[in-house]
């Protein structure tokens, strides 16, 4: 079964206005050249101050789309310094990340928030890029995969087939994200494969085998190729190397067919 293979870049707290611009144009204007369609897409999170413009600008690029990085879980009221994920859609973002790791650990975000974030997002019309991976602690002493289960299943285990079937996924071993260091495809693989097993016992089968899930940790123009030739890899999301088009155009040409 197709489902759809992603290249997301997550820009983080980078960029200055004319950098946003500059970046997004530089991807924008080898659109042509990079075959997207229904089935190959490309995602950019700017910070939120781009969002508004981005979204217009994208507006000429059919599968190339704007995401947020984070959303507050309510949709309007006194939460001073928060964006609701309504506002987010009205400005034109179409995604937003869930659960990044430097959200879990810089700002404690829990499951159970998570859980209330990924339903207004869906409320909202947004697609959810919903974030999960092991610190290498974990990775060390404990049995990685089940905790990997344990995050899906807390912030998802509870979404109808219908919400979660609008849900894209991206491991991101905390051990790998900006430190050069990557999981090998075989962990990739391994860990993906875990999860779409998941997703079929706890979903159904069909709706597992229509997960997109990505990798995300130090994925570059060197290794992305490999990652993403294995059978449950379906794209990236990626910081660093998505801050260049140098170094993001060949990750999106990577993508599989
Ligand atoms: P990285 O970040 O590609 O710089 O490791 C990935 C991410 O945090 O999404």
């Amino acid at each position: 079964m197709m489902r759809k293979k992603i290249a997301a870049g997550n820009w983080k707290m980078n960029t200055l206005p004319e950098e946003a611009h500059e970046l997004f144009h530089s991807i924008a204007d080898t659109y042509e050249e990079l075959g997207l369609n229904e089935q190959k897409q490309v995602i950019l999170a700017p910070p939120f101050l781009y969002i508004v413009q981005l979204a217009e600008w994208a507006k000429d690029y059919p599968y190339l789309h704007i995401a947020a990085q984070n959303c507050h879980s309510e949709s309007k009221g006194a939460f001073t310094g928060e964006i609701s994920a309504i506002q987010l859609a009205a400005a034109g973002a179409t995604h937003v990340i869930i659960g990044h790791s430097e959200r879990r650990a810089y700002f404690s975000e829990t499951n159970a928030q998570l859980e209330a974030k990924t339903k207004a997002a869906l409320a909202a019309g947004l697609t959810p890029i919903f974030c999960c991976g092991e610190t290498l602690e974990i990775r060390d002493n404990e049995n990685c995969i089940a905790y990997i289960i344990n995050q899906l299943k807390a912030s998802l285990g509870m979404l109808s087939k219908e919400e979660f079937s609008q849900i894209i996924l991206a491991y991101e071993p905390v051990w790998a994200i900006g430190t050069g260091k990557t999981a090998s495809p075989e962990q990739a693989q391994e860990v993906h494969a875990s999860i779409r097993h998941w997703i079929s016992q706890h979903f159904s089968n069909e709706i597992a085998e229509r997960c997109t899930i990505l990798y995300g940790g130090s994925c570059n123009a060197q290794n992305a190729a490999d990652l993403f030739s294995r059978s449950d890899v379906d794209g990236g999301l990626i910081g660093g190397a998505s801050l260049n088009a140098e170094t993001f155009l060949p990750i999106i040409q990577n993508l599989p067919a």
